[in-house]
């Protein structure tokens, strides 16, 4: 980095050397708090770090487009030592859609065909595509500033990760400092993980020191790098791959194959075995192929991702509901083994839900003990025949819970009978009924049964929700059952029972002040995360994004929704209109919404947080942002999927159907009652030229 933007005065700065010389104070205060805070050994005298403090301060008034979301002036203070500093990723970190046979792997590949036109209408055009092992650690953004590591972060949510620079610093496998001809900005996303052999070593250090020892690698790598302490992590031996990239000043290459290859260049690494494939044959073949040579390599890979190589496909695909339309993950088959079933319970679901669980004599599926499955429903059992004392035969694949397959007849003992599913809620004895058409069994004790308030209390206070750090699952319960916390308001309460607290068994000051920190975090909360918390039947992150984008704040969501209870108004119509969202969906929203209690619940929540309204992400100024769209006809440039998705990206709302809020037709060759009707409307329609005219330059 050069040297004017370090000592020239701060009126003198150009907005390049500011930015360049925010980016430097932002990595230089850091290590100088982590030292003072974490290590207890300051690197500078207060002074020093006083002229700093200032200097970020003063650049940040002249510049205020430039403050960045690490800077020093953005953090309260340092982070106590129970947690990590949050950083918001200049992109969001998608997840994969997985595929769990060829069948996926080949609709995936025409789903892609689908989407991109040209490529349905000529079969011939291949598509390259980059096989790559997926790691099975976890994921994390390191940040690359005119070559130098500034910060790096966790994946988190997606949007926003715990700052773990400390300890990134540490892995080899990433350089500190990275050669000539790197972009000015360089956001390297990879997966921290450990060999298996330096697992094993781990554990049986851990174990001698009467230490925790870990389930499996990924544990390992991710408890090793969530140290507070970074050098507890220096002592770990972490590995990373990269994979991809994040915020890029400057293009890498025009391929996936060719960006990997320019990252290993520069001295990342990057992971040896990855191929570069043509066709969803030589996918496969991959895929087979490393299945069998899994188990020789030096750590776990949990199955193949296969990326689409070029990125101007890329970009054009997209994500959907935070996983790209361009990548999916091929996991390998799930492994099994054979145990004794003591036991079908049930589990009382926040929304009333009975799921049976069984419960087993513990056993090792892929390197992980097993103690219970999932037995899916009623009809599940039925249709398996299976039996509390049977043998079974359990599976897991990946992260996803362990079920039972199938029971062994010839194992069963003689005085077995049949599972009889209850017919009453086991928690509250109300009656659990099957409505028609569905699978499960519900318990129609609402909120008398305590089964179903405490699972609403434990998903309110859930990492996807309000991420209540410290307070977990059994600190719900008990503080129900002692009549500390019956709704969820009373959570932002807590506060003013400390004394009652803090007679508890298993609380210390410093746990109390930390649960304390986090609820008053949740004190503002983005509308999706707060939709989603209300834990309304059917309404997941992804559909609480959609209710947050449509509605923009709580009380037009909420005024909206009062209007809906008349199935015959326009609010209704609006309601089913958006897209992701049908009449079940709808249904749902509305029937929690036509309880008195949990209206109740909204309005107390209101007098003790602030929601946030909904934030759009950055669209660019467009003749359409704003718009209700409708598309009906096939259009010749572009498939349907990607015209919605060009449309929203530019700020338009895409609808399925014409309504009197609708903004613009767009009729493609073979366009019928649609336009007919927006015409009646007085909607205007154009064609797919005018359409193309509109977005182009966009
Ligand atoms: S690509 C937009 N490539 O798998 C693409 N992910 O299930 C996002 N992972 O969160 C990820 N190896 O932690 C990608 N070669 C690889 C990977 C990989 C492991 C992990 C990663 C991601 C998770 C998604």
């Amino acid at each position: 980095m050069s040297d004017d933007s370090r000592d020239a005065p701060v009126q003198r700065l150009t907005p390049e050397l500011a930015k360049r010389e925010l980016a430097r104070l932002a990595a230089e205060i850091a290590r100088l708090d982590i030292a003072y805070h974490r290590e207890d050994s300051p690197l500078v005298a207060d002074a020093e770090y006083d002229v700093l403090r200032r200097r970020n301060a003063a650049i940040e008034a002249r510049f205020p487009d430039l403050i960045r979301p690490d800077s020093p002036s953005q953090r309260v203070g340092v982070e106590p030592a129970s947690g990590f500093a949050k950083i918001t990723h200049a992109r969001p970190m998608l997840s994969l859609n997985n595929a769990f046979d060829g069948e996926d792997v080949r609709e995936f590949i025409a789903g892609v065909r689908r989407f991109l036109k040209e490529l349905q209408d000529d079969p011939a055009i291949p598509i390259e595509m980059v096989a790559e092992p997926k790691i099975d650690g976890l994921s994390v953004s390191v940040r690359y500033e005119s070559g130098s590591f500034v910060f790096g972060a966790t994946r988190g949510d997606g949007m926003t990760g715990e700052d773990v620079t400390a300890n990134l610093h540490t892995i080899e496998d990433l350089p500190v400092v990275i050669a000539a001809g790197v972009p000015d900005v360089l956001e390297v996303r990879g997966e921290v993980y450990m060999t298996r052999n330096d697992f094993a070593a781990l554990n049986r250090q851990q174990e001698a020191a009467g230490e925790k020892v870990f389930a499996n690698p990924r544990n390992a790598a991710a408890g090793s790098l969530r140290q507070i302490d970074a050098g507890v992590t220096a002592n770990r031996p972490l590995r990373f791959f990269a994979y991809g990239w994040g915020e890029v000043s400057a293009p890498l290459a025009d391929t996936h194959w060719g960006c990997l290859q320019r990252l290993a260049g520069w001295g990342l690494a990057t992971n040896p075995l990855s191929r570069l494939c043509s066709g969803g044959d030589e996918l496969i073949a991959f895929h087979t192929e490393m299945a069998e040579r899994r188990h020789a390599l030096a750590y776990d890979i949990d199955g193949i991702v296969y990326k689409i190589n070029r990125l101007d496909w890329q970009d054009r695909l997209g994500s959907v509901s935070r996983a790209p339309r361009w990548a999916i993950a091929h996991k390998f088959p799930a492994e099994k083994a054979i145990t004794v079933l003591r036991k079908i319970a049930i589990q009382v679901g926040r929304t009333g839900t009975l799921t049976p669980v069984a419960e087993l004599e513990p056993v090792t599926v892929g390197g992980v003990v097993v103690a219970r499955a999932t037995l899916h429903n009623e009809d599940e059992i039925r249709r398996k025949d299976i039996r509390e004392g049977d043998t079974v035969v359990v599976q897991r694949a990946g992260d996803v819970i362990p079920q039972v397959v199938t029971a062994l007849a010839a194992k069963r003992p003689r005085a077995s009978h049949p599972f009889a599913f209850p017919e009453r809620c086991p928690e509250c004895g109300s009656l659990a009924v099957r409505e028609e058409g569905a699978v499960a069994r519900r318990c129609t004790g609402g909120l008398v049964c305590p089964a179903q308030a405490v699972e609403r209390l434990k998903h309110f206070v859930s990492r996807d929700a309000f991420d209540i750090e410290g307070l977990g699952g059994k600190h719900i319960e008990s503080f129900w059952k002692d009549g500390l916390i019956g709704a969820p308001s009373d959570i932002f309460r807590l506060g003013e029972r400390t004394e009652t607290i803090r007679e508890r068994e298993g609380w210390g000051e410093k746990s109390l002040e930390n649960v304390l920190a986090a609820i008053d975090r949740g004190r503002t909360i983005s509308l999706a995360r707060f939709i989603y918390a209300l834990g309304i039947r059917q309404v997941g992150q992804a559909t609480a994004r959609l209710l947050a984008k449509q509605y923009g704040s709580l009380e037009a969501w909420r005024r909206a929704m009062e209007m809906a209870e008349d199935r015959e108004s326009d609010a209704f119509a609006d309601l089913v209109n958006v897209d992701g969202i049908g009449p079940s969906v709808a249904d749902d929203v509305l029937a929690f919404m036509a309880e008195a209690h949990n209206r109740e619940v909204l309005d107390d929540l209101g007098r003790v947080l602030a929601v946030e309204p909904y934030a759009a992400p950055e669209t660019r100024a467009s003749a359409i942002a704003g718009k209700t769209v409708v598309f009906t006809g096939s259009l010749a440039s572009m498939s349907r999927g990607e015209a919605k998705a060009r449309a929203e990206a530019l700020g338009a709302k895409v609808a399925g159907s014409v309504s009197i809020r609708t903004d613009l037709v767009v009729g493609g060759a073979d366009a019928g009652s649609k336009a007919r009707k927006a015409r009646e409307l007085g909607v205007s329609v154009v064609d797919e030229e005018t359409w193309l005219g509109m977005i182009a330059g966009s």
